[in-house]
């Protein structure tokens, strides 16, 4: 027995199944076949082993850079029509080790926390357009939220006509990539075929050429006056040498760029959109989360946000209920592994479900109901709780996304008293390559603007 089960529908049934209702297809496959299952949703509608026990994923996750499992960036072409072939997401061995040591400082640490009070003000910034307005939909606020201050983190800047130009077209292009029918231009490349700017593709194709126009511009400005007092992504990358004293190229460095500003922002947006349905959903979480801040009388430091336990529970039972990412990235076997009872040949491409891992009920009893209470009553190991994957493809920017969640919530929480436009229930849905809710009006109540003291306009962190 080479292969778990499966469902035995035609591959192209799986596909679509798996684009248009994910959840359904990840439960429905689990409650007939349990676990492990095989789907046929790999490239060009081949098989992927999906594990969700704690003791598999942990097997596959702390040994995919070993004799058993290797992580290589081929297995991730899905993302090169929006992140260029030489993404970090789509490097392999030591190139993409070396990229990731690259990445990664500028999201952890101290450099992290600087951009702590530059969020706050985004945040208000973002907030001041409800003033006045009677409902607002929530998605888009959150985007222009972490749109900003991914561009800010990135490229060092938050205005002016070019960053302008590229928070819309990055927003458009997400946009019309997110729907079911436009993702499955992502999965079936002879779709992509440019019948001109009205068709999917030859739209998409048009918004990435202006993108990239955008950023080619700031990449050859940057060469021509360099500043080497800057400390932005885009002076650290375009200043990094490999071991042959070599430059990244252009093209390199505009993969690196789209890579982070849009993985960085898309993902975080949604994972805020869906913390504020739940605060709302349920007025006992909001409370216990204003309780918190009170108690901190009025000060909004960010080092202190990052640390109250009953934040950190609500972002993390948000993370857990309805993971953004829904899989972690492919890993292939590269000899016999024996695992959970299968052999599984050379070459078996398998995938860690983080959606029905945190959706044990072994492990998370009532694991559908919203309960933050679970992480403040038991530590779960990263094999039971992966909302950022693990192992060497782990999330760049996990502890960023964590940090910005965290004080978006408070800032929000602590200026407005919001309620949901309606009691319709909210769905997860498909977004593009990735999961969130189905689009939600949010009503404004109450502005109860916090002392600017808290929030200063003079502080924004130059980055
Ligand atoms: C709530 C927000 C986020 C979630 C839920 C999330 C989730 C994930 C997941 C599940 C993976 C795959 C890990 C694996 O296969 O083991 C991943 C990879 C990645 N994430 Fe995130 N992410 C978030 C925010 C961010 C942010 C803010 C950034 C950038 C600043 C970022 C950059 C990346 C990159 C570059 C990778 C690929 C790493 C590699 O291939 O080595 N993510 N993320």
């Amino acid at each position: 027995m080479s292969l778990p089960d499966g469902p035995k529908s035609p591959s192209i049934w799986q596909m679509l199944h798996w684009i248009t209702m994910p959840f359904p297809f990840m439960r429905g496959c689990s409650d007939r076949y349990g676990d492990p299952f095989t789907a046929n949703i790999g490239e060009k509608l081949s098989p992927v082993v999906f594990f969700s026990n704690p003791q598999a994923i942990q097997v596959i996750l702390t040994s995919d850079d070993s004799e058993l499992f290797d992580s290589p960036g081929e297995l991730n072409a899905l993302f090169e029509p929006f992140l260029g072939s030489q993404s970090v997401i789509g490097l392999s061995g030591d190139r993409h080790r070396r990229m990731r040591q690259l990445l990664m400082p500028p999201f952890h640490g101290e450099r992290m926390r600087s951009y702590g009070q530059l969020i706050l003000n985004i945040t208000e910034e973002v907030m001041s357009q409800w003033v006045g307005r009677k409902t607002f939909s929530v998605r888009p606020s959150m985007q222009r939220i972490s749109m900003r201050v991914i561009l800010r983190a990135v490229f060092g800047l938050n205005e002016g006509a070019r960053y302008q130009r590229l928070e819309r077209l990055l927003g458009a292009m997400l946009d019309r990539m997110s729907k079911p029918l436009s993702v499955s231009l992502l999965y079936f490349p002879m779709l992509r075929q440019d019948f001109g700017p009205l068709s999917p593709w030859g739209s998409f194709v048009r918004v990435r050429q202006q993108i990239d126009q955008l950023i080619y511009d700031e990449i050859a400005e940057r060469r021509s006056h360099p500043d080497a007092s800057r400390n932005d992504i885009l002076t650290l990358l375009m200043s990094a040498r490999d071991e042959a004293g070599e430059a990244l190229t252009d093209a390199e460095l505009r993969d690196e760029l789209m890579t982070l500003l849009l993985v960085g922002h898309e993902t975080t947006a949604t994972a805020l959109t869906w913390a504020l349905y739940w605060i709302h959903k349920f007025p006992t979480v909001r409370e216990q989360l204003l309780k918190e801040l009170r108690a901190l009388d009025g000060s909004l430091d960010p080092s202190v946000l990052f640390r109250l336990p009953y934040l950190n529970a609500v972002c993390c039972e948000t993370l857990r209920i309805y993971p953004v990412g829904m899989l972690t990235f492919s890993r292939v076997t590269k000899s016999r592994v024996e695992l959970m009872g299968f052999s599984l040949e050379p070459g078996t491409v398998v995938v860690g479900c983080i959606y029905l891992a945190h959706h044990r009920t072994d492990v998370y009893p009532d694991p559908d109901e919203f309960r933050p209470e679970r992480f403040l009553e038991r530590r779960y190991s990263p094999f039971e709780y992966l909302p950022f994957g693990g192992g060497v493809r782990r999330c760049i920017g996990m502890a960023f996304a964590q940090f910005e969640m965290k004080l978006v919530i408070s800032g929000i929480l602590s200026n407005f008293e919001l309620a949901l436009a309606d009691s319709r229930s909210v769905r997860p849905v498909r977004r593009g390559l990735t999961a969130g809710p189905s689009p939600f009006r949010m009503v404004v109540k109450e502005h109860r603007p916090s002392r600017p003291a808290q929030i200063r306009q003079d502080s924004l962190i130059n980055s």
